[in-house]
């Protein structure tokens, strides 16, 4: 069975006080209200180890934003696979769109990084999404389809079955426009499929497949109770306990 997952991406938000109160907050809510979900957060990577000393029995999956493709070395800036796998971290969102609009990152990269986590035992969030543009133009499910073959389909089976994809249209994150529940369906029905036609149905069936994009406490219950829906990716609604908790109940 795959799993349902509620993950928060922090992006660049709060200082070290700040993080510091949601995570514990967050922590007594999952003490007190055990959910029918996996719950995940990406904080800034300054903060990974202090998730990690106050998650210390895993209660909350912490996973990086970003990582480098390469082991170790003159990369300034990056943190590497391996200081994640140093700290106990989960693992890494891959891909965001927000990585592939500032900083160029493409599914040839999102490649390395996805196998230099699974070699490690991490797991990655893979992200893909069209733009406004290739929406408008009906080049939806081409796009899709081109991200996830050459970000995952060098993958082994046994490899695949441990990512996490995340669609996020582009022209839904941070702008308060949601994909309808249908359009986000049709999309991960779509990956599913594919992944069905490389690796066999049974794979296929095991990746949890998360929406990201303006997901928020009004709209999370319609668009997780699709068959291909198993969680999201959550921004801006990450950054309110009030908020994002209301997100994890709508699984219950
Ligand atoms: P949003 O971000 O929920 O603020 O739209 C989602 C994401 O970028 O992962």
């Amino acid at each position: 069975m795959r799993k349902y997952i509620v993950a928060g991406n922090w992006k660049m938000n709060k200082n070290v006080i700040e993080a510091q109160q949601l995570m514990s907050q967050l922590l007594d809510y999952k003490k007190q209200n055990p959910s029918n979900c996996e719950v995940y957060i990406a904080p800034p990577a300054l903060y990974l180890m202090m998730a990690k000393e106050i998650y210390e029995n895993n209660e909350i999956g912490v996973f990086a934003q970003d990582m480098s493709e390469y082991e170790s070395g003159a990369y300034t800036g990056e943190i590497s696979v391996g200081m994640l796998e140093s700290i106990d971290a989960d693992g890494a969102i891959i891909a965001h769109s927000e990585r592939r609009q500032y900083h160029g990152e493409t599914d040839s990269h999102a490649n390395r990084k996805v196998k230099a986590l699974l070699d490690k035992g991490l797991t990655p969030i893979y992200c893909n999404g069209e733009t406004l543009e290739q929406r408008k133009s009906g080049q939806h499910f081409e796009v899709v389809k081109n991200q996830t073959e050459t970000a995952l389909f060098t993958l082994s089976a046994e490899e695949i079955k441990k990512v996490i994809i995340a669609y996020e249209p582009v022209w839904a994150i941070g702008t308060g426009e949601t994909a309808s529940p249908e359009q986000a369906q049709e999309i991960h029905a779509h990956i599913r499929s594919l992944i069905a036609a490389k690796y066999g149905q049974e794979v296929a069936d095991e990746i949890s497949i998360l929406y990201g994009g303006s997901v928020k406490p009004d709209n999370a219950k319609e668009i997780f109770s699709q068959p291909d829906i198993d969680g999201g990716l959550i921004g801006g609604a990450a950054l309110k306990l009030e908020d994002f908790s209301k997100i994890i109940e709508a699984f219950n």
